[in-house]
């Protein structure tokens, strides 16, 4: 292959602290799609995915399953892996920002930036967005994050600075030089304008948590998330490794042709990555293509907005080949797309079924039957002038395909490819084989074999388009077809006429069986048993941990990919999963409680809880684990005890929005009196509280029912 033009393509790293959804699954079948077309092509192909799993966010999902933040991103990450294999994503190398490699490989471009003068130390006192991983402008304590939306948190720190400012003007005069770097045109025109409005020097390190790479030599320190997360389109080649041979790699793929990324991640790519790599002096990649979102109900799919849909569902009951072809075909590259499961059985049933799936398996049958299942030899004098339209409409669909491909609009590469398979269709109809074969005059069996040679070439052409996009089924088409393994194919040199005659086809099946509509319902079905069966505990109070808990099943996710039975009736397997829900406690006192007794609402209606401000926080003297604290609930002031002081300092609670227990008999802990109860999630085995609070800004006294 050392011949071959190279082709580097990359995915987004997955966050850990969600497991994989239909919003992961379209970037990396995209990448799929385009790394199986580019090998086709000839092209050296290196398609890398992975897992992105140091900072504050997976730390506190792992404390919140009561687990090590490395035992925890092994499970998730190995989910995302499990998924793709299932999928059977054809990807070379998989990352996770935990390997050996990957560390020394961040550490070594740390080590770079540092020397050649663009890290220096510096100290930033403000708000902090923990979801996003972001220092930002933001009023002040519990202020909403104007990236997100949530509550951020004050910082004090002492941090390392990437010179982000320096790098204004050669950002500038490089977009300007690369048109093609930033992909669409909107997302382009946003960086620059995003880059034009000024550049702040970026904080690249953090004090404040533990879970990330070490500063090379101050090991206080770990390497801010998105430097350490962005380098592993390097590290993964072995950028940092002294090995010879990561060398080779690096010098053979780097840099790469294709970032694929949806559209939220688009300024940590085309600002901070580009600006890290021109200051390391590095080359970089070529493209970076933005997508749009996948939205289920109306709404972003994803797992903070709890709308998620599993991949699994879709390949328990359809299967992979129509999900990609979904993904691909319904969602206009570059935009939002919904996805539904009326959708997507539609597509699959009109498209794949009917459309492809009768062209399939009518003209195989039909040589099957009137040409002992040999690829019948056309004939000129029999050829007419529809035979021709068809063959025009094949090599221009040859065209318009690889052109809409190239240009990642696979929306419309396919729906040329489904023109060819209407017309051809319609063509069938309109010739009439099984009518031709019914006549016995000299002329019946040239035509009858022009017609089947037409209609299989036609097949033969699209198969090979959409194999990249249906790899399961165009393979066994592709077999059926009689010529062997798919994989061999050379897409450069497709063409009409190039089916060998005389070829003996295959065994003929039928590819696409139809959905019928208990489908649709099966798989909601699946959903949302899926989102009701509690993975973790769901409620407990303080004292009792995860553990205590009887789990109940998990849902299925079988790990073999076989070909789907398309009915309501797709069996069940448990899964043992560790818990990734933190349970919910009351921080201060312990409550009794009975695990799985019920209240009635009145007892429910008892409990008065109120939103409260903390006006003053304090250690509480000779108890490490106690906090003393003066919150306002609107009516009054009170004094509350709480201990919370392992998991929060002081000064960093004042004036944070929690939620109080109004209406309980004082207490007295340490001789001070306890008036209320602070709610929080308690967490892990240690109970580690983690605060309640809101997203939306609530004013203080306000009732919580
Ligand atoms: N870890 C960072 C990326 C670091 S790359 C150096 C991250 N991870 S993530 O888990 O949040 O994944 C984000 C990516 O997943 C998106 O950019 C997109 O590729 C994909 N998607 C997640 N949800 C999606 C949708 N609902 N729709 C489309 N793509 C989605 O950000």
């Amino acid at each position: 292959m050392d011949n071959a033009e190279k082709f580097y393509i990359t995915t987004p790293i997955y966050y850990v602290n969600a497991r994989p959804h239909l919003g992961h699954t379209y970037t990396t079948v995209v990448c799929d799609t385009i790394a199986r077309r580019q090998r086709m092509m000839g092209r050296d192909t290196w398609f890398l995915t992975g897992t992105d799993e140091h900072g504050q966010k997976i730390e506190r999902s792992a404390a919140a399953a009561g687990c090590s933040p490395k035992e925890f991103a092994d499970k998730v990450s190995g989910e995302f892996r499990a998924l793709w294999d299932r999928m059977k994503i054809t990807y070379d190398d998989f990352i996770r920002t935990t390997d050996p490699r990957h560390m020394r490989g961040v550490q070594a471009m740390f080590t770079r930036l540092q020397e050649r003068g663009y890290i220096y130390k510096g100290s930033y006192s403000g708000q902090y967005c923990v979801f996003d991983e972001l220092y930002v402008d933001a009023a002040g304590v519990g202020a909403p994050c104007p990236e997100c939306g949530r509550p951020t948190e004050t910082v004090h720190e002492e941090n390392y600075f990437f010179k982000l400012s320096a790098m204004e003007a050669p950002l500038l005069k490089y977009y300007a030089e690369h048109p093609g770097f930033i992909r669409p045109e909107t997302r382009r025109n946003e960086v620059i304008a995003f880059v034009r409005s000024g550049l702040r020097d970026l904080s690249v390190s953090r004090t404040s948590f533990k879970w990330g790479i070490p500063v090379p030599g101050d090991p206080k320190h770990v390497i801010y998330v998105w430097l350490d997360a962005l380098a592993n389109y390097m590290t993964a080649l072995g950028f940092g490794s002294d090995d010879e041979r990561d060398h080779k790699k690096l010098e053979r793929y780097w840099p790469a042709d294709v970032h694929m990324i949806g559209k939220e991640i688009v300024r940590f790519h085309c600002v901070y990555w580009p600006a890290f790599l021109l200051a390391a002096d590095l080359p970089l990649p070529h493209s970076i293509i933005a997508h749009g979102w996948l939205l289920f109900e109306e709404s972003k799919m994803s797992k903070s907005r709890g709308n998620i849909v599993r991949s699994d569902t879709i390949l328990d009951t359809l299967g992979q080949d129509a999900l990609r072809y979904f993904l691909l075909r319904e969602i206009v590259f570059g935009q939002d797309g919904s996805f539904s499961f009326d959708a997507l059985v539609q597509r699959y049933n009109a498209d794949l079924a009917n459309d492809l799936g009768n062209l399939s398996s009518r003209t195989l049958s039909m040589i099957a039957r009137y040409f002992d299942g040999e690829v019948p030899y056309p004939s000129a004098s029999a050829r007419t002038s529809a035979d021709n339209a068809i063959e025009a409409l094949a090599q221009q669909t040859i065209a318009d395909f690889h052109a809409q491909f190239e240009q990642f609009q696979f929306s419309r590469a396919l729906e040329a490819a489904w023109t060819l398979v209407a017309a051809v269709n319609k063509y069938i109809v309109e010739n009439e084989p099984w009518a031709v074969a019914e006549r016995e005059d000299t002329d019946s069996r040239p035509r009858l074999a022009t017609i089947l040679h037409t209609s299989v070439e036609a097949l033969r052409i699209v198969t090979a388009l959409a194999h990249p996009i249906i790899p399961e089924a165009t393979a066994r088409i592709w077999m059926q077809l009689g010529l062997g393994d798919i994989k061999q194919l050379d897409l450069r040199r497709l063409a009409w006429g190039q089916i060998p005659l005389g070829t003996k086809l295959g065994k003929v099946e039928p590819v696409f069986p139809r959905a019928d509509k208990s489908v649709v319902e099966r798989m909601q079905q699946m959903e949302q048993e899926n989102s009701a069966a509690p993975v973790a505990p769901t409620v407990a109070a303080s004292g009792t941990t995860a553990t205590d808990i009887p789990q109940t099943g998990t849902p299925a996710i079988p790990q073999t990919g076989t070909s789907p039975k398309i009915n309501a009736s797709t069996t069940k397997t448990e899964k043992p999963g560790a818990p990734l829900i933190p349970s919910v406690g009351m921080s201060g006192t312990s409550p009794s409680h009975t695990v799985g007794d019920k209240i009635t609402i009145d007892d429910f209606l008892k409990i008065e809880m109120r939103v409260g401000q903390i006006k003053v926080a304090e250690k509480v003297k000779g108890a490490d684990k106690l906090l003393r604290m003066e919150v306002d609930i609107g009516t009054e002031v009170r004094q509350v005890v709480a201990g919370i002081a392992k998991a929060y300092d002081p000064e960093k609670l004042v004036g944070r929005k929690v939620v109080i227990v109004a209406n309980l008999q004082p207490r007295k802990l340490r001789g001070l009196e306890s008036n209320g109860m602070i709610v929080a999630a308690s967490l892990g085995e240690e109970g580690l509280p983690v605060l309640a609070g809101f997203l939306e800004d609530v004013p203080v006294g306000a009732k919580l029912k």
